[in-house]
């Protein structure tokens, strides 16, 4: 079972985030980061960037690699993963450019037809996260229905990276990020499989709000399904969980949960 930590806000989230991610840099200065887009993971990088700024820490040689992106949108798109990776943790931590990766970033807009280019990708991109060394700390947030990435319910709990159909209801809850135009959100994605996420040595899924509720109760003590995807999470020998109230209000076992963080010895990160 993942540990769970129910805290006050999405700051306090951050700060546990950032605090595991400052120290593991500072042992390992090409430590790699996965990364995330949405609104989740955003206070963590904030807080991450203000400990690298007060701390002095050297992230020149931080490598990261994003979860996912939309096909067949140009990278400098705003909506671009790539630009959002930009905007939210590239220039905020002073990451080098050269370093962090974003699923897309080979096709460089390629429409979906472009097989020469889109087939492979997925391959291709869960080679250079292997080549890497693979990813130390993955941030993630957690879709309503149980997705992570953009592995949808029914994605396979083995897959790698790859290319996926987005489901009717996330690009109509994502055209609002294309002036409320769906047909202006693209119908296919490049997303890091459910077992590729598996592969990163730590992961931390971040939830806030209670939409969240329902899928964090399927994730954490529910069956392990492809119906919710995050449920793999489970099979995962190092997982937190970091939730506010809101979104902890389904859990059964909250009461364990923060006995057992009240009790964490003080030498134990996350
Ligand atoms: C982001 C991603 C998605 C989001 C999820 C939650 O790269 O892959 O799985 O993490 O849709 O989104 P927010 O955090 O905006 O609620």
């Amino acid at each position: 079972m993942a540990e769970v930590i129910i805290v006050k806000d999405q700051h306090q989230a951050g700060r546990i985030y950032a605090r595991a991610v400052a120290d593991l840099i500072k042992q390992k200065p090409t430590a790699v980061l996965g990364l995330a887009t949405g609104s989740s993971p955003l206070a963590a990088y904030e807080e991450l960037a203000s400990i690298i700024y007060t701390e002095h820490i050297d992230v020149s040689h931080v490598r990261g690699f994003a979860l996912d992106e939309y096909i067949g949108l140009p990278l400098s798109h705003p909506q671009s993963y790539h630009s959002t990776i930009w905007r939210t943790v590239v220039e905020p931590l002073g990451l080098n450019p050269a370093n962090v990766h974003v699923p897309g970033d080979a096709l460089n807009g390629a429409p979906l037809s472009d097989g020469s280019k889109v087939a492979h990708a997925g391959e291709k991109y869960d080679q250079a996260i292997a080549a890497a060394g693979g990813v130390d700390v993955q941030i993630l947030g957690i879709g309503t229905d149980g997705h992570v990435g953009f592995n949808e319910p029914g994605s396979s709990l083995a897959s790698g990276t790859r290319i996926k159909t987005l489901a009717e209801q996330t690009r109509n809850d994502n055209a609002r990020f294309f002036n409320g135009d769906v047909s202006q959100v693209p119908t296919h994605c490049i997303t890091q499989g459910i077992g590729t996420i598996l592969k990163a040595r730590h992961l931390v899924l971040l939830a806030f709000g209670e939409a969240k509720a329902e899928a964090v109760a399927e994730t954490v003590e529910g069956g392990v399904s492809a119906f919710c995807p995050a449920s793999a999470l489970q099979l995962h020998p190092h997982a937190t969980v970091i939730v506010d109230e809101q979104a902890a209000s389904r859990l059964r076992n909250k009461d364990y949960y923060r006995w057992a963080y009240a009790h964490k010895p003080v030498w134990q990160s996350i």
